[in-house]
């Protein structure tokens, strides 16, 4: 069966030394009591090395938030998957809607980062949504449907590692959550799309997480629904206590 998948996103936050110190906080809150979920922080480069180093890998894992479209070679300021795996990390978060927005990235890119990621064995964490207007014009199943047909060039066995992440960009930073069942029609949405592709096994294994603004407040209503499998949580994941209390809407 699926897992449960809580994942903090950091995005462009933190010096090294208090991304350190928050992973493990995180680390050790994690520790102490018994969870029903996995848990992964996605941190910058920058911050990679050392917060290996400073978790338990089996408590907690650690992911990028992007890593380059090309394998290596002169692309300076680019860091590679392979670069990303050998710090210990096992996650990549893929797509995200400002990489998509802020710095060009489309399907092709998408698809090139995600053979590389699985080729250096991370997983990926791949995030689709639509825009404010996309929702409102009443095309955002057909947008998201898109985003996720990218990945379908990938065989079964690789697609079976990939974590879709649900992010109505609307959602994002803005403290407006979309509804739990908002939530759920489009995941719902997403797994059909994927069993129709890759069967009904495969569909109903894949994690999918949602995010945009989720906090402990809502997190249990969200994750009650039966096609939210966690999420992916940017602002209240740069706060132990509060990225905790998202984790422990699965207790
Ligand atoms: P938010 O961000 O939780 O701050 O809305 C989520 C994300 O962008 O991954």
């Amino acid at each position: 069966m699926r897992k449960n998948i809580v994942a903090g996103n950091w995005k462009m936050n933190t010096t090294v030394q208090e991304g350190v110190a928050l992973a493990k906080e995180v680390n050790d809150a994690l520790a102490a009591g018994k969870n029903n979920c996995d848990v992964v922080i996605c941190v910058p480069f920058t911050h990679l090395v050392p917060v290996a180093g400073a978790i338990d890998s089996k408590v907690l894992g650690l992911g990028a938030e992007n890593c380059a479209q090309y394998d290596k070679g002169a692309y300076t300021g680019e860091v590679s998957a392979s670069m990303v795996a050998s710090t210990g990390a096992g996650y990549v978060i893929l797509g995200h809607s400002e990489r998509r927005q802020y710095y060009g990235e489309n399907n092709d890119t998408l698809k090139a980062k995600t053979r590389l990621a699985l080729d250096n064995g991370l997983t990926p964490i791949f995030c689709v949504g639509e825009v404010l207007e996309e929702r409102e014009n009443g095309s955002y199943n057909d947008v998201v449907q898109s985003q996720v047909e990218a990945l379908f060039d990938l065989a079964a066995e690789d697609f079976s590692k990939i974590i879709v992440a649900y992010e109505p960009v609307w959602a994002i930073g803005t403290g407006k959550t979309a509804t739990a069942e908002q939530a759920q029609d489009m995941h719902a949405h997403i797994r059909s799309v994927i069993a129709g592709k890759y069967g009904n096994e495969i569909a109903d294994n894949t994690s999918i997480l949602y995010g945009g603004s989720c906090k402990p407040s809502n997190a249990r209503e969200l994750f009650a629904k039966p096609d939210v499998d966690g999420g992916l949580i940017g602002g209240a994941a740069l706060k132990a206590d509060s990225f905790m209390g998202i984790v422990e809407a699965f207790n």
